[in-house]
């Protein structure tokens, strides 16, 4: 344990002009990549710095499209906008066509681009899109277990499993109901939270990856890691995704379990912070170590307790917004780019995926952008700025 609520609090604060410059510079950023990044997106991650144009693949580009919506917020600029509208498009094309879509990441491609899309502007064509996409979600959803699953052909037994990451991806299917009036879509994200609030969590609060079910019988298996250094660390994003995501399913349930779990998750993360408070890649690792950090998960754990606060009483929330504030003052002193000759990017020193012993990755996108970090760097910004009526 590096960090206590009390050592945390004597970290300076984030001041309202610093977070305006910080999202100034994020804007200023995104409008110089509008160039490169309107007819294509950003790779999921940078090289040596410098996203690379791809076509609308993968699960990351929702998030170019949600920061040129965060930044048209920002800034009312119609370049951002328009922008943002010609993405739409190309985001309803991969639903209509299935375009890399075997899989449950239908909530971080359409919330931030097309739900965003709809809820700021009312475009149809967005709203068509985003229920596609939860539509094509809702069939992942397996009675065996009560789950969505993440990867694979629905029902293939060694890829029968739910991944932490997932409850990023349940908004769409509660906003889908909400559009639609059809409750079936909020009833499945309900049961799959369910199922993963009771398997995900470990007794020292720390969370699982990914978690493994009988195709036979539904029942839990084992929890097992994908991007995290061992089975039983806590890979620094997936415990991220998991304040994010109690506080998101809090949002929507108003069940009192799930602030208690937001608690639990989230005085992990902020207790295992090191010194300078920007995580390393998996919580195994600490101050002094020559790890990579992945500054994407401190910008979603940000983003999930500025949620959480809003549901909870003042006294309650004050601890938490506090560790917020000063791991977004770190990011914004420590991560944020500062000038577009060395990179493109908005977040510097984050992760995408580190090869361990016991996990299946190679390296990729370490110590470099990522889509998401930029984009929940944004919004984290957004949200200290003013009331902010959520995508997800
Ligand atoms: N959702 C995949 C990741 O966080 O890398």
């Amino acid at each position: 344990m590096a960090q206590t609520f009390d050592t945390i609090e004597k970290y300076p604060g984030l001041s309202m002009e610093e977070a305006r410059q910080a999202l100034d510079a994020a804007c200023a950023v995104a409008k110089a990549d509008l160039g490169e990044f309107t007819d294509h997106f950003p790779s999921s991650n940078s090289f040596s710095g410098f996203y690379e144009p791809t076509e609308n693949v993968e699960w990351t580009t929702g998030f170019w499209t949600g920061s040129l919506w965060l930044a048209y917020e920002h800034t009312q600029d119609p370049a951002f906008r328009k922008a943002a509208e010609i993405q739409v498009e190309s985001f309803l094309n991969r639903i209509e066509n299935k375009i890399d879509v075997n899989h449950h990441d239908m909530g971080f491609l359409y919330t931030p681009s097309c739900v965003a899309a709809y809820k700021l502007t009312g475009n149809e064509t967005a709203r068509k899109a985003a229920i596609l996409a939860a539509d094509h979600l809702a069939e992942r959803y397996r009675e065996k277990g009560n789950f969505l699953q993440a990867w694979g052909n629905p029902g293939e037994p060694k890829e029968y499993r739910l991944i932490i990451d997932c409850l990023l991806n349940l908004p769409v299917l509660f906003w889908a109901s909400e559009t639609t009036g059809d409750p079936s879509y909020r009833e499945k994200a309900e049961n799959h939270i369910r199922t993963a609030m009771k398997c995900l969590v470990r007794p020292d609060n720390s969370t699982y990856h990914t978690y493994f079910f009988d195709t036979e019988t539904g029942a839990p298996l084992r929890g097992v890691t994908h991007q995290g250094n061992r089975n039983g660390s806590a890979w620094a994003r997936g415990q991220a995704w998991g304040v994010y995501g109690t506080a998101l399913s809090y949002r929507y349930e108003k069940n009192p379990a799930y602030v208690e779990l937001f608690k639990k998750v989230t005085d992990y993360f902020v207790e295992h912070l090191p010194e300078d408070l920007v995580p390393y890649w998996d919580f195994d690792f600490d101050t002094g170590s020559s790890e990579p950090r992945d500054s994407s998960a401190a910008a979603v754990a940000v983003c999930g307790i500025l949620e959480m606060a809003e549901h909870m009483d003042g006294e309650e929330a004050a601890p938490y917004l506090t560790a917020a504030d000063r791991m977004l003052k770190a990011l914004v002193d420590r991560c944020a780019n500062r000038d577009i000759k060395t990179s493109n990017g908005i977040l510097l020193h984050g992760t995408y995926a580190r090869g361990s012993a016991e996990n299946t990755c190679t390296d990729r996108g370490v110590d470099e952008c990522n889509t998401w970090g930029d984009y929940f760097y944004m919004e984290a910004l957004t949200r200290r700025l003013k009331k902010w009526n959520p995508y997800w």
